[in-house]
Formats: C-alpha cells, sequence, structure tokens
C-alpha cells in the first residue's frame, strides 16, 4: 500500500469512492486535528477477488405490492417474506455467499453423531487462526454466549463491555448478571471521527472496580468491531491496555469476536506501526490478549450457520463442555451438521485473506462515501460490515418514541424493495427493573452488506433509493407499538402507522 500518493481530502463529506479509502496512520493524530475525514489513494478500485458462478433470480416488486407487504409485516422488516425483498440488508448474519471450495466442502460432511472428522478440521483450524486451547462447536454465536455467561456468571455479579449486543446482553442477563457498558464516550456520538470508536474506556472500567469489587467482575467482554456502535473497531493498544489492566485485578477479557477479521483490517489500516502486517497475523494477536471468545460464524467466517466457544481454561472448557450436550448437542458437533463445521472451517481461512477484505469493507466504505456525498446523516467513521444511517437526524420531527429508525426501514423497503434492520429503541428494549424502554442515543438504521453478495450497481440502487426517500423526509409519520414480545422484541413486534 502506497500512502505517499495518496490524495487528503480536507472537507466535510466524502468524495467519490471509486479507489480505496484509507486513514493514514503514520498521521492520523495530525489529519484528526484538521478534520480529514479520508485518504484517496491512486492505485486500484476496491474489485472483488473473485467472480460468480452461479446467481439466484429476485423477484421485482411494484410499489403497491411492497406497501401492502410491509404493511402486512406490521412495519418491522424481520416479518417480511424474503421473496418480497430486492436488495437484502437485514443483516450480514449468515447472508454470505459461499465459494466452491465450501460448497464442496458440504460434499465432505461426515455425519457420524460422534468425533466427525470435520470436527477435527474445524477444531485445528480455529486453534490455528485464532490460538485459543479449547473449541466449542455451537450452533451459532448464541449458543456460544449461553455456555459462557453459564459457566461464567454468578447471580449479582456485573459484566462491563464496549456496548451491548442484544443476544449478548440478554444471556448475561438470563444467568443472574447485569451488563454495563464502558466503552469510551465517542462510541455513542454519531459524528465523532475517532478512528477506533470501539475502545474500552479503562477509567470507566478502574470506577467500576472501585465501585463494585473485582471479585463480582467474572469477565470483561469485549466485542470486536463494535456492532451497535456502526462496527467500530477497537484498537490493539486498547486490547493491550486492557490486558494490562484486568491481569492486575485477575478480571479475564472474553472477546465477542464475531467479526474480527474486520477490525484487523481497520488496525491494518488505521493504527500506527500495523500497516505491514496481514489480515491474519493481526487476528490471531487480537485473541492473545483474551482468554476465551464467543463466535458466530455467520458473520466473518462466510457461512450460513454455526459458531463456536473457545476457551483457555481447561475447567471452564470441561464444564462448558457438559453444558453443550444440554443445550446444542454432543461436544463434536454443538448443533451443527457435519458439513457446516467443514464449510466453517474452510470459512475462517478465507475470511482472513487481505484481498478478501480490502474488497469486503472497500464496497462497504463505496456504499457510505455515495451515501455522504448525498448528504444522508451516517455514522462515521463508516464501520466494517455496514452504513448506518443516523435515523434521529434523517427525520428530526419525529420522538423517539415514535420509532424513527423503525419508520425509515419500512419506507427504505416501500421505496425500492431494500430491508434494513431497527438499530435503535426498539432493539434496546426495556429496562426490567423500571418497565420503561431503554433510550440509546444512537437512533440508526443498518445497512448491512452480505459478504460476496451484491454487485457495485446494487450499491448504485441502495444510494439512490436513500437519497429519495430523504427528498420526502418531513412527509414521513411515526409509528405506534401494537405487539410487543417478551424478549428481543425487535425480531417480532408490530407496529400501525400514526
Ligand atoms: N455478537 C454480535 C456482535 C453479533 O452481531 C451477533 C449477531 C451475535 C453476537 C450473535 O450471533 O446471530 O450467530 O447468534 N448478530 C446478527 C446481526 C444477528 O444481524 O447483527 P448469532
Amino acid at each position: 500500500m502506497n500512502f505517499g500518493r495518496a490524495v487528503i481530502w480536507v472537507a466535510d463529506s466524502f468524495y467519490l469512492c471509486r479507489t480505496h479509502f484509507y486513514y493514514l496512520p503514520e498521521c492520523l493524530p495530525e489529519l484528526q486535528a484538521k478534520k480529514i475525514l479520508m485518504v484517496k489513494e491512486h492505485t486500484r478500485s476496491w474489485a472483488e477477488p473473485f467472480k460468480i458462478k452461479m446467481v439466484e433470480l429476485l423477484k421485482m416488486t411494484t410499489p403497491a405490492q411492497r406497501a401492502k407487504a410491509i404493511k402486512e409485516a406490521g412495519y418491522n422488516t424481520f416479518l417480511l417474506r424474503s421473496e418480497d425483498v430486492y436488495i437484502d440488508l437485514l443483516t450480514d448474519s449468515g447472508t454470505s455467499a459461499m465459494s466452491d471450495a465450501q460448497w464442496s466442502g458440504l460434499m465432505r460432511g461426515d455425519e457420524a453423531y460422534a468425533g466427525s472428522k470435520n470436527f477435527y478440521h474445524l477444531d485445528a483450524v480455529a486453534k490455528k487462526y485464532y490460538g485459543f486451547k479449547y473449541i466449542i462447536p455451537t450452533h451459532q454465536g448464541r449458543g456460544a454466549e449461553n455456555l459462557l455467561s453459564q459457566v461464567m456468571i454468578k447471580k449479582g455479579d456485573v459484566i462491563p463491555g464496549n456496548m451491548y449486543f442484544t443476544t449478548t446482553r440478554l444471556h448475561q442477563e438470563l444467568a443472574g448478571g447485569r451488563f454495563v457498558d464502558v466503552i469510551i464516550d465517542e462510541a455513542h456520538d454519531p459524528e465523532s471521527l475517532h478512528p477506533f470508536k470501539g475502545d474500552i474506556d479503562i477509567e470507566k472500567l478502574a470506577s467500576l472496580v472501585k465501585k463494585h469489587g473485582a471479585d463480582k467482575i467474572p469477565y470483561v467482554c469485549v466485542a470486536t468491531t463494535v456492532n451497535m456502535a456502526g462496527g467500530q473497531p477497537v484498537s490493539m493498544s486498547n486490547l493491550m491496555a486492557l490486558r494490562a489492566f484486568t491481569a492486575k485485578h485477575g478480571i479475564k477479557v472474553m472477546l465477542d469476536m464475531t467479526r474480527i477479521a474486520e477490525n484487523a483490517w481497520f488496525i491494518q489500516q488505521r493504527e500506527k506501526g500495523y500497516s505491514r502486517r496481514s489480515v491474519a497475523s493481526l487476528v490471531k494477536e487480537i485473541c492473545s490478549y483474551t482468554d476465551g471468545a464467543t463466535f458466530s460464524g455467520k458473520k466473518d467466517a462466510l457461512v450460513n450457520i454455526g459458531g463456536f466457544l473457545a476457551l483457555n481454561d481447561k475447567d471452564k472448557f470441561e464444564e462448558a463442555s457438559n453444558l453443550v450436550v444440554v443445550y446444542e448437542g454432543l461436544h463434536t458437533y454443538g448443533g451443527l451438521a457435519g458439513r457446516d463445521m467443514e464449510a466453517m472451517a474452510i470459512g475462517i481461512v478465507e475470511s482472513v485473506q487481505d484481498d478478501h477484505m480490502d474488497a469486503r469493507i472497500g464496497q462497504v466504505l463505496y456504499l457510505g462515501s455515495e451515501l455522504a456525498e448525498r448528504g444522508i446523516p451516517i455514522v462515521r467513521p463508516i464501520g466494517g460490515h455496514g452504513i448506518f444511517v443516523d435515523a434521529k437526524k434523517f427525520l428530526p420531527h419525529l420522538k423517539q418514541t415514535e420509532f424513527p429508525a423503525q419508520v425509515l426501514a419500512a419506507e427504505l423497503y416501500e421505496d425500492a424493495g431494500i430491508r434494513a434492520m431497527e438499530r435503535g429503541i426498539v432493539s434496546a428494549g426495556r429496562n426490567a427493573k423500571t418497565g420503561d424502554h431503554y433510550y440509546p442515543k444512537l437512533e440508526l438504521v443498518r445497512l448491512t452488506i452480505p459478504r460476496r453478495v451484491y454487485t457495485q450497481a446494487h450499491m448504485d440502487v441502495i444510494a439512490e433509493s436513500v437519497e429519495r426517500v430523504h427528498e420526502r423526509r418531513e412527509k414521513i409519520r411515526g409509528l405506534e407499538m401494537v405487539y410487543e414480545p417478551r424478549y428481543l422484541r425487535f425480531f417480532q413486534a408490530r407496529f400501525k402507522k400514526k
């Protein structure tokens, strides 16, 4: 990467992104001081390191069909039928296109109940690329979160973390713990240009330890590319500082390594001293500062289903191996078919290749810059797995209790059949004690980009559609919640127009 030939843009908005945009790690502090957002490089476009061998045909719908579909779905994009969706940006989870190597791996599935050869392949790959001592497969990330929470958390414990994630926090709570957010303040500010908004505020953590005592804190839960903050990475230096602090207090560090390769890519691009390191080596280094991890293979690892729990402590591993039998299946398949474990093993290796990551995040940056150019308020810096539209700014006339992000996601669907996801007050849920909503500072719509699935022309259609909705934003009305499920309400809640 030749940073010397980069063109630096000093401006309040992003510019054309037909090529990569990068931070210049060496002069980052200086760039930030000058409010320089991005750096344009005159080398090559972010084009994909693959060609397309098979396609899935999509149904094209009319505006009237879409208006009917979203009304029937209670204005909740989770309740739409996928065949009514043109571009599906609901999630990057389980929606990747697998490679021909992964598909052929499916044919090598060993579906023995116990000791499948695919388990041993997955086990070896996960240990090689992540460096943990013990691996327990689970059907997906939340299966691992359940096991981890049960073996680590006692009633009354406090679990600090760099912003909550829905399923992670719920499992901590179900195990009797309480999540406390210790992410840096910048993470809650959609306009802050901090390059590592996923960082933990060690001061906040220190005061928590002082208040509750280290023995009430079984572990710090640190997530890579923090989803709810907009796909924002945590820096290597912060992970090292966290390791040093927690070691002093005898507190463990558990990683939510769901999008670890994306985080590693940001470290390579932005953090001083890492620009010549491979994504693979950075991934392994991140893991080395932790004691274990939960992993949703449905993101980085390019599979439609799968996950695992990784641990370094033998006793905790044995406890979790015993529990997995109750919730998922035998410890050598954990709820997965042998073929799924094979596809995940192959996907892990593909996920840490530099050219793959350049194209993966290159596409996200491309869409982000197209939107920013059109004056759409988005979370900055652009994150790893999607663009997060700031719904509070997009629809300033709506109160948070009128669910601006939920409305905006529904409007995007009506406009062009694009399915996005609410990440705001509905996702945040209610405080179990007071019964009131949590009121997150961030009220976002996530345009999540599946890996290796859509083309640049699809990205253009998305940008044009968001722009059209933006042009008629003042006419958009709020929603009223008419059905609210008890757990993770955003999945199944129903709304009507006000
Ligand atoms: N942790 C993070 C940061 C996640 O983003 C997810 C899933 C999980 C854990 C749970 O993993 O779905 O395999 O059980 N996120 C998906 C999303 C659902 O759309 O962001 P899972």
